[in-house]
């Protein structure tokens, strides 16, 4: 058996590494519950399928915060309190339309959230009758960014926030430059509630842990927004996108079946499939399914859902993975013309609300998040000097 003499540490306490944490119970929370075997999401005791067919993306950010459901009083002030907050700093807006317009937009936004905690007169207080003022703070101005951001790269004017409408009407109205169908807000309004809250995915873990160290709330923003960013994580939705759009190079009869198994025979990852935790369809992607079929047909470019379905068969028959959130919100944005490498910052729009309720959980309850790594490398080498060596 042996010890590590610097620390104690007895390599046969820790034999096995749980590469990735993965079926590692690191925290208690109400704020999500996932039942990975039978597809089960819950957020703060309701169903994302009750929440999908009842509730606004208002009523779901007061319910990660709360841990209950707003009454219409609350709903009205919540609603008041997103508006107001809506728009930018000037710096902040300065940056936005003076940046690099070929800028990465998750990265845009990244440095956009960590700039807020400027003009916080609070900042550096951690102090929980603030987290809920900042959680709105951020929450409501994160469309801003993007769409300011958006526009301006564009070559076009940037449009003031509205005083009035919910957060996926003024989001869309903010990008487009004019106000949105009914269905399309509606349509986004789900996405938000779709994508606002998951246990403990990557994004949200590296929320808390730069929570658990006593930081503040647009860090902890900050630091998961980076989390989110990779293809691996939220980057995902805008991989399906390249790769549904790369089948569309080979025309409407393209063999969707045949391209998943080449890229599976040469050992790809498909994007927007298979999950840590899910081991059948994710719920949350049965409501976006249904989107995907009706807004592809809609827009003329049915196609896109019948290539998704050879590809989601495929992946069935061959490796029996099923589709995560990511895949079909891909051809939900693309059908309501958002761009591409827009789709992560719209799953941050809506994770912002996840990652803030877990905050204020943090930090209800904190304790500094410290795992251990076993070393497996030399001990107690000789030294040789550099001329030696
Ligand atoms: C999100 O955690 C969350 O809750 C995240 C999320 C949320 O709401 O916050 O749900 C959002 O991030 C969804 C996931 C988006 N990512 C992708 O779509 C990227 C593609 N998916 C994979 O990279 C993968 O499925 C992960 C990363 C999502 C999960 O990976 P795991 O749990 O580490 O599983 P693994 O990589 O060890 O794969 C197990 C097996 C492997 O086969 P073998 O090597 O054992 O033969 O399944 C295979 C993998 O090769 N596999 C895939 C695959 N996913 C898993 N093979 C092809 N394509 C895939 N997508």
């Amino acid at each position: 058996m042996s010890t590590d003499l610097h620390t104690g540490f007895d390599e046969q306490q820790y034999p096995h590494i749980n590469k990735g944490l993965d079926g590692i119970v690191a925290f208690s929370t109400t704020k999500s519950f996932i039942d990975g075997a039978i597809g089960e999401l819950i957020y703060a005791g309701y169903s994302i399928d009750t929440l999908a067919e009842n509730a606004t993306f208002e009523e779901v950010c007061f319910l990660l915060w709360n841990d209950r459901l707003p009454n219409s009083e609350e709903l009205a002030a919540l609603q008041a309190e997103l508006i107001k907050e809506r728009n930018l700093p000037e710096v902040v807006l300065n940056y936005l339309t003076s940046t690099d317009k070929e800028a990465e937009p998750m990265a845009v936004l990244q440095s956009a959230v960590s700039m807020l905690a400027d003009f916080d007169p609070t900042k550096g207080k951690f102090d929980s009758e603030l987290f809920m003022s900042q959680a709105i703070s951020i929450t409501a101005k994160i469309p801003s960014i993007i769409a300011s951001f958006d526009r301006y790269r564009h070559g076009k004017e940037v449009i003031a926030p509205l005083d009035s409408g919910s957060t996926a009407f003024n989001f869309l109205y903010m990008l487009n430059g004019e106000e949105p169908g009914t269905q399309a807000e509606k349509t986004m309004d789900l996405c938000l509630i779709l994508h606002a809250e998951h246990g403990m995915n990557a994004s949200t873990f590296t929320a808390r842990t730069v929570c658990a160290t006593m930081s503040d709330i647009y860090s902890s923003a900050t630091a998961a927004i980076g989390a989110l960013k990779g293809p691996l994580h939220g980057g995902a939705n805008t991989a399906v996108m390249k790769t549904l759009l790369e089948l569309e190079k080979e025309g409407k009869d393209a063999d969707a079946v045949a391209f998943t198994k080449k890229k599976l025979a040469n050992k790809e990852k498909i994007m927007g499939f298979g999950h840590r935790v899910y081991k059948t369809f994710d719920p949350r992607g049965r409501h976006l399914q249904k989107m995907a079929k009706a807004l592809s047909e809609e827009t003329g470019h049915e196609e896109l859902y019948r290539w998704s379905m050879d590809m989601l068969n495929t992946m069935k028959s061959e490796k029996n993975i099923d589709p995560n959130v990511d895949f079909f919100s891909a051809t939900v944005y693309y059908s309501i013309g958002i761009q591409p490498d827009l789709y992560t910052c719209i799953f941050t729009m809506s994770r912002i609300s996840g990652w803030t309720g877990h905050f204020m959980e943090q930090a209800a309850n904190n304790r500094l998040i410290r795992p251990r790594a076993l070393y497996v490398g030399e001990k107690n080498l000789p030294w040789v000097s550099v001329d030696e060596r």
